[in-house]
């Protein structure tokens, strides 16, 4: 089996991050051949100063080997260094509906928004479609909102298959329902662009500050606080023991405690869930020869890979 995903090196990695897509991609690193890639192109889109797109570049490396990406296992590299992801955009893109596009969420969120959408932003989904593509994946792990993208891959993949014969495989998502969506402070989706984030490696003090800062309701202390839809519950359930989130549980239905408790409680939690994330992150900032080695060799890999599936292509369509 063959597991693919990205990133998009687009700003600090959160939490929503951490738990919708790296975790699972982590854990599957042991179960087939994994290829994590950072999505520098699509970052484009959005993030337009070289010297920020530099420093996000090499911070979410970090980040994903810091949390456990292992590169004995994963082959990890930049996806704007793989020629044959473009190339094969571009051949997609000859056979992407307009309407199919224009279906797509994250085109229709900035047009709605009233902002301006580049074409770059409106063949996102096909870029997607190539980076998967290009490496015969069979699943791809991902947050709940890359699903449209999946699915276009697999319309992309199937279109080109009746026009030019069975070429490329097509792919599953791979969604882990339980962390499908994790909500940001505001109890909205957690996302880099609604500014309601907890960074994965946030300093103490401005994590504490978030943490302390979430809106809660008037319910006195001794009353018994309601569990559904509660941020605080949501997140201390990925980072706490069970039983100790059996017993927030129990608090919350008991009455006596006040969110302010909770609250401290929920930092300690994510605090130390991430402590030893952010050791090994330190020696990682540390060694920067290490990660530029371990994305050389991913690259390398992967464009042994990619240069297959390419020239299967060419063929197919008569370059
Ligand atoms: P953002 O919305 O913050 O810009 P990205 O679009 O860069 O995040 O998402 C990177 C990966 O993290 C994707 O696989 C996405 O599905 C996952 N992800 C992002 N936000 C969340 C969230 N709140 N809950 C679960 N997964 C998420
Ligand atoms: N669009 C994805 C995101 O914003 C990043 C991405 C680009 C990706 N290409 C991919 C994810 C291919 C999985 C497979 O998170």
């Amino acid at each position: 089996m063959r597991i693919l995903s990205g990133i998009q090196p687009s700003g600090a990695l959160h939490i929503g991050n951490y738990f919708g897509m790296m975790k699972p991609s982590i854990e599957l690193q042991d179960q087939g051949e994994a290829f994590y890639f950072i999505a520098d192109l699509h970052a484009l889109t959005t993030v337009q100063d070289a010297k920020a797109l530099r420093s996000y570049i090499e911070d979410v490396a970090i980040d994903f080997l810091a949390c456990g990406l292992d590169p004995k296992k994963a082959c990890f590299f930049r996806q704007s260094l793989v020629p044959a992801v473009t190339e094969l955009s571009w051949i997609l893109s000859t056979l992407a509906p307009m309407g199919l596009l224009e279906r797509c969420h994250s085109y229709k969120d900035k047009m709605a928004r009233g902002l301006g959408a580049s074409h770059g932003l409106f063949a996102y989904p096909v870029l997607m479609a190539a980076d998967i593509l290009i490496y015969d994946s069979d699943v791809v792990p991902v947050g709940r909102d890359q699903k449209q993208h999946i699915e276009v891959t697999r319309d992309l993949a199937i279109k080109f298959n009746e026009t030019y014969g069975a070429t490329l495989k097509l792919p599953e998502p791979r969604i882990q329902e339980t962390t499908a969506v994790i909500p940001g402070l505001d109890g909205e989706k957690m996302s880099k662009s609604y500014g309601n984030t907890i960074g994965m490696f946030e300093e103490e003090k401005a994590m504490r500050k978030k943490i302390m800062g979430i809106k809660t309701d008037s319910t006195p202390v001794e009353a018994p606080k309601p569990v559904e839809n509660s941020v605080i519950l949501d997140w201390y359930k990925l980072v706490a023991s069970p039983s100790d989130y059996e017993t927030m549980v129990n608090d919350f239905l008991n009455g006596g405690v006040g969110y302010g408790d909770f609250k401290k409680r929920l930092f300690e939690g994510v605090w130390n869930y991430f402590a030893p994330m952010r050791e090994r992150r330190a020696e990682l900032v540390a060694d920067k020869t290490y990660v530029e080695g371990v994305l050389r060799d991913g690259l390398e890999k992967a464009r042994g890979i990619s240069d297959g599936v390419m020239s299967r292509v060419r063929t197919a369509v008569g370059l």
